[in-house]
């Protein structure tokens, strides 16, 4: 056993069973840097305030910085005997310098310390889940500047609906990751409140200057309160929120291409290295990365109600359950970094099996609605325009016929406006082509789009 941060208030010790399962360091060691980091900000700041000596101030930023060596060269070995991450740094710089450590908990508390330590994680981690995103957004906009020129059938109920560009299908997803950034961003900008010097919970009698610490370890602001500051744990639940709806969309992504690769689809062929086979059908090719990031996804909103749940009945302020607020945001944060480059990758080994595409749009049931809409410009109602295309499908189904298969005095039958030049809606380049509306599926709006989304990724 290690010394405490708080045993002199003790006779007894700590029984071996309470010990394991109250001790955080085997997860919150990860903290190690951030815990260096904003103690090396806290003593300048307590020597600039003449709180302490200069002289020990340089001591532990010495110390402290001998410390962030060995943590950004692999070598930092958390002791498995101290009870969390501040208190093996805190035993390491004791060891380094000596004395002086002594001083450097002055007018700091471990719960302004610990939620200081996550925050700077999670803004860390925040900025690199944004780049990834948008490196995976960029392989999808890469994907649909090289496939223009497919396409494919669009669902809804996953019946045949429309025909649309896969380039468009494409971008709806670039869109998602869009707003998912934004999302981030957002949790970034209320993440960025800087809560040390808060103490305990109510602030300390020592002479501090917390905005310089703010300005020192670049955090927007200073948190106004301390209670909230110690007691807040809004932004993890925030960006596990964020990466639970990041992760639905990655899944719903996965979704689709699982889709494109069943032998009935067959649009789609996902590269070896992302597909493994069975161990006894050898003609097999299974899509298990996309399998399991859909199914890993569905962990994301599991831990965001677990902190829902540990925090929803907590008394101001701090709360030793918060300490399980750690093992649920690493799960989350580190699954969602693997995720994104593994989707990326996946992306620029898609190839397109434009023949079989071909096969799947070779129905004219697709035209309907370009059919309904050529009798609206007529000045048909769209109600009657739907009941006379419907009767027209429903007898051509009936008859087994292609409408194309209609002379113009059978379509006549169905409408006195029809004239031969409805046949020339009945082909896949002419439906997506004469879509006109903002963000429609006609191919100069979606190339546009392209160059559009290039530019703003770059
Ligand atoms: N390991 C603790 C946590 O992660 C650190 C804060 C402990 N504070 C306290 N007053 N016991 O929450």
């Amino acid at each position: 056993m290690t010394k405490r941060l708080w045993g002199s208030r003790f006779t007894g010790k700590l029984s071996d069973l309470a010990e394991k399962f109250t001790y955080s360091i085997d997860y919150d060691s990860k903290l190690a840097l951030y815990d260096c980091l904003g103690s090396i900000a806290h003593a300048q700041m307590l020597g600039k305030q003449g709180i302490i000596p200069k002289k020990d101030v340089a001591a532990l930023v010495r110390g402290l910085k001998q410390l962030v060596k060995q943590i950004e060269s692999g070598k930092y070995k958390y002791n498995p005997r101290c009870e969390d991450v501040h208190t093996d740094i805190q035993e390491k710089l004791k060891k380094l310098i000596g004395a002086p450590a002594d001083k450097l908990h002055t007018a700091r508390s471990r719960n302004d310390q610990v939620t200081l330590d996550v925050k700077m994680y999670c803004l860390d981690h925040i900025d690199n889940i944004i780049t990834l995103t948008r490196d995976l957004q960029k392989a999808i906009v890469a994907f649909a500047g090289k496939n223009t020129d497919v396409i494919i059938p669009a669902y809804t109920h996953l019946q045949s609906a429309q025909l649309v560009l896969m380039s468009h299908h494409m971008l709806a997803y670039v869109e998602m990751l869009e707003r998912d950034k934004g999302r981030l961003y957002g949790c970034h900008k209320r993440t960025n409140i800087n809560p040390l010097g808060s103490c305990a919970l109510s602030g300390s009698s020592l002479p501090t200057d917390r905005n310089y610490v703010t300005r020192q370890l670049g955090f927007g602001s200073t948190a106004q309160n301390s209670m909230d500051a110690v007691a807040d744990r809004d932004f993890i639940i925030e960006l596990l929120s964020d990466i639970s709806i990041l992760g639905m969309h990655l899944s719903r992504m996965c979704e689709d291409l699982i889709l494109w690769v069943t032998s009935e689809f067959d649009f789609i062929c996902i590269n070896d290295a992302f597909c493994t086979g069975s161990s006894i059908m050898p003609h097999k090719k299974n899509p298990d990365v996309l399998e399991l990031i859909r199914g890993t996804a569905s962990k994301f909103p599991g831990r965001l109600m677990e902190l829902l749940v540990l925090m929803k009945s907590l008394p101001l302020t701090y709360n030793r359950d918060m300490q399980m607020d750690k093992p649920a945001l690493f799960d989350c944060v580190e699954t969602i970094e693997d995720m994104l480059p593994l989707m990326t990758e996946l992306f620029g080994g898609i190839k397109v099996n434009k023949k079989k595409i071909a096969k799947a749009i070779d129905s004219q049931y697709f035209y309907s609605v370009d059919i309904l809409e050529y009798l609206v410009k007529k000045g048909v109602s769209y109600r009657e325009a739907h009941d006379t295309v419907g009767v027209m499908v429903k007898q051509c189904l009936d008859r087994g016929i292609k409408i194309s298969d209609l002379s113009l005095s059978e379509l006549k039958k169905y409408s006195k406006l029809f004239e031969t030049d409805v046949k020339k809606l009945l082909k896949p380049e002419v439906s997506v082509k004469i879509k006109r509306s903002v963000g429609s599926t006609n191919p100069a709006m979606v190339k546009k789009q392209i160059e559009t989304w290039k530019k703003k990724l770059k």
